[in-house]
């Protein structure tokens, strides 16, 4: 474990090579920028933001290579939000709106309802515009077959924001993948646990996320545990680049309006999942909605060694080899890391993640490249799960999973 970070990720080339992960038959892991300075041009994108909810979080705005030239929501508070956050003041009141008078865009970062983001997507690279989504992908296997034909067919670049990529605990087993100090991985537990709380309240607090300001049920009402797996799966496909083959998974379910009456015929609180990957690896995947514990987590086990992410004062961040005793993870100091500009480096959510990707968004289309989560591997984060859901629905039919890689 002697290894410094920036040899590992640069240092001999090890890693493109395959040479870098010593395990047998382990997949290469993306490079995901990490450790390499941001470019130096005086190039600016002009990017649109669409979606001031959670999209008020990110801060495209103050990587030097980028402009917030317009904003767009359908609701007048969020437009007020997006506005100010990224201090611009061309402001639309849709999307579609935006896409139709707008001229002279490079770019469009979308944080929209979860099951419009093909279409938002679709729309915007029609119009000529490098996109960057929130997760999902998509929500249907024809959708991505779309969205990788598309991508394909305009050279636009496409990246996912899965936040789970850029967690010091993922960034962190890249590094401990390519070192050796794992080995190979041969099993991984995948957690997101998002809790809804109480359950009479869910009904009744139309204020809350799962309701639309006029009274109407969200998109959030209902979702499918495993249509929104991206937080697990970013953990094994962001750091072994492996693909999931086949799954099998079981949901369960109570009486309640929640999964009673919803748009997608969901009848599931949780769902799990065990998967093989391309490598024959295995991957036991969960999303829980109805559960006393929170958080997006993961635990790899290798033929070296085992990393364990902190686990809700359970225990902290935990690094295991073989025959020895657990020892406490210190990672490096991320926040300051090289490929953040310097105005970018301040805390932010999802374990710091947002001015990762934030920034690599920028990078990437200074440095006219993909993105570190480009398209391939955004529909190898979410595919696995629509199939997943799949499976559930049949009582844990093991399933295949269609690729959707490259040819
Ligand atoms: N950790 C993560 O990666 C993470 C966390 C939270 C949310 N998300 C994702 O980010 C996205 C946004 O999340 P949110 O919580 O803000 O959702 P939300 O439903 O609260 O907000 C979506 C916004 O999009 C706007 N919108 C919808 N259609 C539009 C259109 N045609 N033109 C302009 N605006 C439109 C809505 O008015 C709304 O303000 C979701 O897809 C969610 O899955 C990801």
């Amino acid at each position: 474990m002697n290894v410094r970070r920036r040899d590992i990720l640069y240092g001999s080339g090890a890693w493109a090579s395959g040479l870098g992960a010593r395990g047998r038959g382990v997949a290469l892991a993306p490079a995901a920028q990490v450790g390499r300075p941001a470019p130096v041009s005086t190039k600016k994108i002009r990017l649109a933001v669409v979606g001031g909810g959670f999209g008020t979080q990110f801060s495209f705005h103050e990587h030097p290579n980028c402009t917030v030239a317009a904003v767009a929501d359908l609701r007048e508070d969020r437009r007020r939000a997006l506005s100010q956050t990224f201090r611009c003041d061309n402001v639309y009141p849709s999307l579609e709106k935006l896409l139709e008078a707008e001229r002279g865009l490079d770019a469009i970062a979308i944080f929209t309802g979860a099951p419009d983001h093909y279409r938002h997507v679709e729309a915007s690279m029609r119009r000529g515009l490098h996109v960057y989504c929130a997760v999902p992908a998509v929500f249907t296997l024809e959708e991505a077959a779309k969205l990788k034909a598309l991508k394909e067919n305009t050279g636009l670049r496409y990246m996912m924001g899965e936040t789970s990529y850029y967690r010091p605990g993922c960034i962190h087993a890249r590094t401990l993948l390519a070192s050796g100090a794992l080995g190979e991985i041969f099993y991984s537990e995948l957690n997101y646990y998002h809790d809804r709380g109480d359950l009479d309240k869910l009904v009744a607090d139309k204020t809350s996320r799962f309701y639309e300001p006029g009274g109407a049920r969200s998109w959030r009402w209902g979702l499918p545990p495993l249509h929104y797996p991206t937080h697990c799966l970013g953990f094994i496909v962001g750091v072994t680049g492996e693909r999931i083959r086949t799954v099998s998974a079981l949901g369960w379910g109570t009486s309640h309006p929640w999964l009673d009456e919803n748009a997608y015929g969901n009848r599931f609180w949780n769902e799990s999942a065990l998967m093989q990957t391309d490598k024959g690896h295995m991957v036991r995947c969960n999303v829980f909605w109805l559960v006393g514990e929170d958080g997006e987590r993961a635990q790899w086990y290798g033929s070296n060694g085992t990393l364990y992410m902190a686990n809700n004062g359970l225990h902290g961040d935990l690094f295991r080899a073989r025959n020895q005793g657990a020892k406490p993870v210190k990672y490096p100091d991320y926040l300051n890391d090289p490929m953040i500009p310097p105005p970018m480096r301040h805390a932010s959510g999802h374990g710091g993640s947002y001015v990762f990707l934030s920034a690599e968004f920028i990078n990437a289309l200074i440095e006219d490249r993909e993105p570190a989560v480009d398209v391939y591997k955004a529909l190898a984060m979410t595919v696995p799960g629509i199939v997943g859901h799949e499976s559930a629905r049949k009582g844990g039919e093991r399933l295949t999973v269609p690729a959707f890689d490259r040819v």
